[in-house]
């Protein structure tokens, strides 16, 4: 009996005799006696060869691109091969069909067809080259996040994702019947995580958090995967050092551990230098008002000085510097309620958000406010009922202490990371207003 392989594995099976499990990646048919298939089996992607009577039965003649087949050969070299292992072919002695799979696959998984019926076709599309490899890229990349924390020392915590409170403000938040009340998706853990830091110390996780955007931009999804981590006794220089070293360590690892495929998805790709630029808000207002970017694409004012600075000019100022930038203290009116105000000037709060060249914002992140009554002011000010937040002030109760942390995208860092413009190309299956199937 052959040895039963995966294709990363092959390297050492040459001259063996092999057999394979899985899909038809691509097919071509000299029309009488000679087959070629382009195995893939989510691994990698073998050349098949099928001869004479092999290519001549009816599945044969009928095989359609994406069926599964179980192929049996022996692994031969052959310099004109394309695949995982160039030169590698399989030269197949015996075969079978497993699923067969029609004709009409010609006509979804093309480059001319639009972006709905790739959307619609999305469990389809998947298997594409391109596809795949970029799920197989964020797997890489989730798995350099985790071992980044866990080298730090981090305990991973996974707080629940219905809530009865709002973290990031009002009019994002996705609203739910939670047996006969109210509840609501998560717009970040954050939170809850604050409360675990008194239990296990620095902490972190990884879920998803879900924000009723109305606006459609190529970095927005309603549900987006956040990697937060919040932090005891650090102040805020270190703060804005945790989140360097985050996004420094993680490109490094998943350039190490991710070179195949970033060959392929973003060989351009460098490794970050430490330091990076740090810029006040003030300061990036001024910037935009002089090099006069508070305009968008059409030219439309978009903000006064004082405003958030919108997305549009966000992005070209940092496009403009070219580097990530840590923009740091907003003005406290525009920021969440829990943020820490700067000692130096109480109009301000010690918060950060990290931009990207060509992807903007990926990080947003602040000290806490860690004191009772100043929490309970900012309640009251915001108009929201501290009632199903008391698990959150009575952690300034009990032991209160300076702490601060940070979310970031991980759907945007993947942008960044593998060079892709729109952020629904690097999800398995994007949501966002308008779509929520497949
Ligand atoms: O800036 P945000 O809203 O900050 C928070 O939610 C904090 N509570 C995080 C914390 O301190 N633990 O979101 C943080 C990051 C953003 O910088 C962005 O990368 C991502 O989450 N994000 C989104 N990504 C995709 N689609 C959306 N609609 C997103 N909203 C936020
Ligand atoms: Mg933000």
């Amino acid at each position: 009996t052959p040895n039963e392989c995966k294709i990363r594995d092959l390297k050492p099976m040459l001259g063996k005799r092999i057999l394979i499990h899985g899909w038809v990646h691509h097919m071509r048919w000299d029309g009488k006696r000679l087959l070629f298939i382009e195995l893939r089996d989510g691994t990698g992607f073998l050349q098949s060869v099928l001869t004479d009577d092999l290519c001549a039965t009816v599945d044969a003649i009928t095989l359609k691109r994406e069926s599964s087949v179980k192929l049996y050969g022996t692994l031969a070299e052959d310099d004109r091969a394309k695949g995982t292992f160039n030169g590698y072919e399989l030269k197949v002695d015996y075969w079978e069909l497993i699923g067969s799979s029609p004709a009409e696959i010609e006509n979804i998984l093309t480059k001319e067809s639009n972006v709905d019926i790739l959307l619609n076709n999305r469990h389809l599309v998947i298997r594409g080259t391109r596809a795949s490899s970029i799920l197989r890229a964020r797997s890489l990349i989730t798995q350099c996040f985790r071992e980044h924390f866990f080298g730090e020392g981090y305990v991973e915590l996974t707080p629940p994702t219905l809530v009865d409170t709002q973290c990031e403000g009002g009019s994002t938040l996705f609203k739910l019947d939670y047996f006969g009340s109210e509840g609501f998706l998560t717009q970040s853990s954050q939170m809850y995580l604050e409360t675990g830091i008194p239990a296990v110390g620095d902490c972190f996780c990884i879920l998803p958090s879900y924000r009723a955007e109305l606006s459609s931009t190529r970095r927005h999804l309603a549900e987006f995967h956040h990697i937060e981590a919040e932090c005891p006794f650090i102040d805020f220089e270190g703060l804005l050092d945790r989140v360097e070293n985050l996004v420094v360590d993680v490109c490094a690892r998943f350039m190490e551990k991710g070179a195949d495929l970033l060959q392929t998805l973003n060989p351009d790709l460098k490794p970050l230098k430490r330091p990076f630029k740090r810029m006040d808000y003030t300061e990036a207002v001024e910037y935009c008002r002089e090099h006069n970017i508070y305009k968008d694409e059409e030219n439309k004012i978009h903000f006064e000085i004082g405003d958030d600075i919108p997305e549009a000019p966000e992005r070209k100022m940092t496009d403009m510097i070219g580097e990530p930038i840590l923009l740091c203290r907003f003005p406290a009116e525009m920021k969440s309620f829990y943020m820490k105000k700067c000692p130096e000037d109480p109009r301000l709060t010690e918060s950060v958000d990290l931009l990207m060249p060509g992807v903007g914002e990926i990080v947003g992140g602040s000290m806490r406010i860690d004191d009772e009554k100043e929490l309970l002011a900012a309640y009251e000010r915001e108009e929201m009922d501290p009632r199903p937040y008391y698990w959150f002030t009575e952690q300034r109760k009990y032991g209160t202490c300076p702490h601060g942390g940070y979310g970031l995208g991980l759907e945007r860092f993947c942008c960044y990371l593998l060079n892709v413009y729109h952020i629904r190309d690097v999800c398995l299956y994007p949501r966002y207003r308008g779509r929520i199937e497949p």
